[in-house]
């Protein structure tokens, strides 16, 4: 296994839009992997195909604490649909704007659809952190990142934040 690079906002590539994936073969299975490896030495609890540079439609989440044993969860080829739009408040953070954490309102409930790791379908109705998760997971996979959701100054703010430490690290 090893590890991958997670892009940072405002990296261009976050906002590609991502393609279904055709077939879920040894290649998809191993990337897998490497995401779970790469979301777990960074703390993460979720990750989407576009933020380590692959245009396909897949992620994954593991919401266990470090107390729990691991509980991986991939979804292939997600199709989402509300089932609640009642709007329920959760702060967010994302692997690709770290250090920044700010609350975003999404529906509180909704249904996925996707294919497991192996390829079988299956569907799940999410609510609370697990619904946050998948939706801020697919709106990645959309070129959505969850600083979209915030005000244009905050989201200003955090970008040249961003860009300066990202620069500060290249020149060192
Ligand atoms: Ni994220």
């Amino acid at each position: 296994m090893s590890l991958l690079e997670i892009l940072e906002f405002p990296d261009p590539r976050l906002r590609k839009k991502a393609v279904p994936v055709e077939k879920v073969d040894h290649v998809l299975k191993q990337t897998i992997d490497d995401m779970f490896e790469t979301m777990y030495a960074a703390s993460g609890i979720g990750l989407a195909a576009t933020q380590v540079n692959i245009q396909k439609r897949f992620l994954i989440i593991d919401l266990a604490d470090e107390e729990e044993e691991d509980n991986p969860l991939v979804f292939i080829n997600p199709e989402i649909t509300v089932l609640d739009p009642e709007p329920y408040r959760h702060e967010e953070g994302c692997l690709s704007v770290p250090g920044y954490f700010e609350f975003v309102e999404r529906p509180s409930k909704v249904l996925v659809k996707a294919l497991n790791k192996e390829g079988a379908p299956f569907e799940i109705e999410a609510e609370g952190l697990l619904a946050v998760c998948i939706q801020h997971e697919i709106d990645h996979l959309n070129g959505k990142l969850f600083v979209d959701y915030l005000s244009v100054l905050k989201r200003q703010r955090i970008k040249s934040k961003l860009e300066k430490e990202h620069k500060q690290k290249t020149s060192a």
